[in-house]
C-alpha cells in the first residue's frame, strides 16, 4: 500500500521536523493539496512552497490541483518539481479536455492523474480511464481537511477496480479524505492502491499513524 500524507495538515512552524519525520515513515509519496479559491471555497499553497518540499525531501510529490484552470496549473507545479499532477474532471468541460489536459502533463515528462468529486459517478470516466495514471476518489468535499469519510466512496473504488482490471489498465486507484486506521481497512478490502490522509497522520506520531495505515 502506498500511503501519500497531505500536508495540508502539516504543521507549518514544525515544517523541517515533521517533513524529517515522513522522511523517516514508510510513506513513499507526499500529497501536496493546491486550492485556487475558485473550484474551491479555500486558497493553499503556490509554487515556492512545493520547491522547499523537493529540497526537504525525496518522497514522490503528489499534487492535487483544486482548480478552475487545471491546464495552467499544471505547468506552474511541473516547473516547481511536481512529479504528478492529479487535476479534476468536474474542471473540465468535456472528455477532450480532459485528454487534451493529460496529454500536456504527460508530454512534459510526468504522471497524470484525474478525481472524482463525492456526486461524480465513476462511469463518466470509462472512456478516458486507460489514459491515466492514477484516478483519484474523493471521500469528501475538496476544500478542507479534518472531514467524515463518505461511505459512497467504497462502491466507486470496488468499481474502478473492476473496470481497470477488466481492461488491464495500469491506473492506479487513490482515495483521499477521511482515512483513518478504519477507514483504510474498508478501502483496502474495496481495492484501493494509494491512500491519502492528512489529520491522521499530523495528528499523531507520524511515523507510527503512516506505519498503521501500510
Ligand atoms: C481535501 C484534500 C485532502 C485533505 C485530506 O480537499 O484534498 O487531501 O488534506 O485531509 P484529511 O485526511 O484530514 O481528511
Ligand atoms: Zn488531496
Amino acid at each position: 500500500m502506498i500511503i501519500s500524507p497531505s500536508v495540508l495538515s502539516l504543521d507549518f512552524c514544525k515544517i523541517n521536523e515533521q517533513t524529517e519525520q515522513l522522511n523517516r515513515s514508510k510513506a513513499e509519496w507526499l500529497h501536496f493539496d493546491v486550492m485556487d479559491g475558485h473550484f474551491v471555497p479555500n486558497l493553499t499553497f503556490g509554487p515556492d512552497i512545493l520547491k522547499a518540499f523537493r529540497r526537504l525531501s525525496n518522497l514522490f510529490l503528489d499534487v492535487h490541483i483544486m482548480v478552475s484552470n487545471p491546464l495552467f496549473f499544471s505547468d506552474v507545479f511541473i516547473d516547481a518539481g511536481a512529479e504528478m499532477i492529479t487535476f479534476h474532471y468536474e474542471a473540465c468541460k468535456d472528455n477532450e479536455e480532459c485528454l487534451m489536459i493529460a496529454k500536456h502533463i504527460h508530454d512534459r515528462g510526468i504522471k497524470a492523474g484525474i478525481s472524482i468529486k463525492p456526486n461524480t459517478d465513476v462511469s463518466v470516466l470509462k472512456d478516458i480511464l486507460g489514459t491515466f495514471d492514477l484516478v483519484l476518489v474523493m471521500s469528501v468535499e475538496p476544500g478542507f481537511g479534518g472531514q467524515s469519510f463518505m461511505m459512497n466512496a467504497i462502491d466507486k473504488i470496488k468499481t474502478l477496480r473492476t473496470m481497470i482490471d477488466d481492461n488491464h489498465y495500469n491506473t492506479l486507484i487513490q482515495v483521499d479524505g477521511g482515512i483513518n486506521q478504519e477507514t483504510a481497512t474498508l478501502c483496502k478490502d474495496a481495492g484501493v492502491d494509494v491512500l491519502v490522509a492528512g489529520s491522521y497522520v499530523f495528528k499523531n506520531d507520524i511515523e507510527k499513524a503512516v506505519e498503521s495505515l501500510c
